[in-house]
């Protein structure tokens, strides 16, 4: 009814119980990836990822055990001082009630336990849902050499070979502190 449309939630479902995904959950969080992401989900996430990364990895569920929201993630042995966000996704029904948030608030404080300085996201400037959701739990666009836009991002022009135009974000964890890491994710005041 016109007036009425009914009030969108905004916290996250009672009863959400957040711990690290294990290579047994692959068969079903790699066939929820596939139906959260759409058609360009399809194969986004390989057993690889839970069987070296569960680690730093974050699962959130339902009370009854069903997968909410994921997020991969590790410290890059090339880069000690960076931790890198792989995967972050949350179920298109509960999108919006800070999960994903929750799920980055817990990656940061893995991160800065291991001594990382900032937390590094790379992904495709168009997904703009994506990138607004980085912007807004704390993470700045690196600008880009050349000072290239796109789709109203930085964006390093075939970052990842022929066409495949990346923006790079990092949020910083450092100079101790300066950031309080229980306030990384949390929901903003209302
Ligand atoms: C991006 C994604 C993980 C966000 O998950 P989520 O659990 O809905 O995110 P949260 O509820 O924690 O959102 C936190 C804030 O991000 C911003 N945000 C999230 N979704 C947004 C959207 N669709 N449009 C604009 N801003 C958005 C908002 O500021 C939001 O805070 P608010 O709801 O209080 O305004 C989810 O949309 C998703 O799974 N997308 C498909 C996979 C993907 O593209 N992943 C990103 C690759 S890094």
């Amino acid at each position: 009814m016109a007036g009425h449309a009914a009030k969108r939630e905004t916290t996250p479902p009672p009863g959400l119980i957040a711990r690290r995904p294990t290579e047994d959950d692959h068969p079903r969080l790699a066939r929820a990836i596939d139906r959260w992401w759409g058609e360009q989900g399809r194969g986004r996430l390989p057993r690889f990822w839970l069987r070296n990364f569960s680690g730093t990895s974050w699962l959130a569920e339902t009370s009854d055990g069903s997968p909410a929201g994921l997020l991969i993630g590790f410290m890059s042995p090339n880069h000690p001082d960076e931790a890198v966000l792989q995967l972050i996704a949350t179920r298109p029904g509960l999108r919006r009630r800070g999960i994903a948030r929750g799920n980055v608030a817990r990656f940061a404080a893995d991160a800065r336990a291991r001594g990382a300085r900032r937390i590094r996201a790379v992904i495709w400037p168009g997904n703009r849902v994506g990138v607004a959701f980085l912007r807004e739990v704390g993470f700045s666009a690196v600008d880009s050499v050349g000072g290239a836009h796109l789709y109203g991002s930085p964006a390093v022009v075939d970052y990842d070979g022929e066409e495949e135009d990346r923006t790079i974000l990092t949020l910083e964890l450092e100079p101790a502190g300066q950031l309080d890491l229980n306030s990384v994710g949390a929901p903003r005041s209302r």
